[in-house]
């Protein structure tokens, strides 16, 4: 068995229409540089996936984690689609390309990216889930379920290879540090952070017995990067699965919940994340609700993508669906008002200064 590297790399850079979807132009041009990439020996294999406005370079090579020449064709790729947007008048075309010229790596460049090297196993099933209108914090639910909860996850009771449990990595986005917990001994302790998915986020899990990661997210926060809102930080997350890992059926088990995330409309409301197959995968409604689509494949012992497969197409998640859109209604009955529109600090743009400003003199002291 030879090591491997799979890098999902996604970038919105123009939205059909609003941002709903991806104009075809664009995904003709993606797949050109893919191809063209694959035939120069820079990548083994790729898929392009899509959700929403946002769309994803998917790449096996061996060239490891945070490669310049992987990040820069990948910000190549996302340049020459911009040139396309633009030609076909695409909202906010570039949106997530927030520096003029490449350098180094992608690390607060605007792309989010989610990468892992591990050793491939004869059989190598994983799940690419990849969300649109949300947040990077938005995995943090459904990534513990699998890994840590044993009502969604029977492996960790009764599959000894899974019984001792995982280690989770979080990120602190705004302290800028991170820590590792082991699970389930530190489970209080690990959801003490994470049920704040605003601020910290489960990066990547290991197993217990290696370095070796089983799962990783991408963590970017555009906000918090550019210091103003230019784009949201649709996030991307890629899981191995079976033998020793969480079954497949186990990785989408949590998404049967549509749990509340943040992010929708002007990333700046609760909504639920609704499961969806390749063909809904179009927000729309008050830009949303937030959705997450997800790409099964079986890596081939040669880094080869065999897929995708539309594994939330299935009917099983239609009342994961329902259940969404009903939350959906409750929600936007709330109109402005908190906890469908997000906590002032939280939001991506507001008003509240100039609102304040304009109103200073009115204010009085309170009794
Ligand atoms: P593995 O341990 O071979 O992954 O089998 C688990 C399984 O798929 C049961 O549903
Ligand atoms: P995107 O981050 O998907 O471009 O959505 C922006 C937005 O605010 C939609 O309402
Ligand atoms: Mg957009
Ligand atoms: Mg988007």
């Amino acid at each position: 068995m030879s090591e491997i590297t799979l890098s999902v790399i996604k970038a919105d850079v123009g939205g059909f229409v609003g941002h709903t979807d991806v104009h075809p132009a664009l995904r003709d041009c993606c797949d050109e540089q893919l191809a063209q990439a694959k035939k120069d020996g820079l990548i083994v294999d790729y898929a392009r996936g899509e959700v929403g406005d946002d769309i994803s370079l998917i790449m096996t090579h061996h060239k490891g984690v945070e490669n310049e020449d992987i990040h820069k064709f990948a910000w190549n790729t996302f340049t020459a689609m911009t040139e396309v947007a633009k030609k076909y008048g695409q909202y906010g075309a570039g949106q997530d390309l927030l520096v003029d010229a490449f350098s180094g790596n992608l690390k607060g460049m605007g792309p989010g990216f989610a990468e892992m090297t591990f050793e491939q196993r004869v059989s190598e099933p994983i799940v690419i889930f990849l969300a649109d209108k949300t947040e990077p914090g938005a995995w943090n639910f459904p990534i513990y379920k699998m890994f840590a909860d044993p009502f969604n996850t029977i492996g960790l009771v009764i599959d000894p290879s899974m019984h001792d449990g995982f280690r989770f990595e979080v990120q602190d986005l705004i302290g800028e540090r991170e820590i590792i917990f082991n699970l389930p001994e530190e489970m209080y302790d690990l959801l003490v952070f994470i049920g704040s998915p605003s601020r910290y986020v489960i990066k990547h899990i290991y197993r217990k017995s290696s370095d070796e990661p089983v799962a990783v997210t991408s963590t970017q926060r555009l906000f918090l990067m550019a210091g103003r809102y230019i784009g949201k930080d649709d996030p991307v997350m890629v899981v191995r699965c079976q033998s020793g890992l969480p079954a497949v059926g186990e990785v989408l088990e949590p998404f049967s919940f549509p749990h509340a995330v943040a992010g929708w409309m002007r990333g700046s409301h609760h909504g639920p994340l609704m499961p969806v197959g390749f063909e809904d995968d179009t927000p729309s409604r008050f830009d949303g609700p937030p959705r997450v689509v997800a790409l099964g494949f079986q890596l081939t012992d040669e880094g080869h993508l065999v897929g995708p497969r539309d594994m939330f197409g299935d009917k099983s998640f239609d009342n994961a669906r329902q259940l969404a859109l009903d939350a959906a209604d409750y929600f936007r009955r709330h109109g402005p008002f908190e906890p469908h529109r997000l906590p002032l600090g939280e939001m991506e743009y507001t008003t509240m200064p100039q609102v304040s400003k304009k109103l200073k003199s009115r204010f009085k002291k309170a009794d």
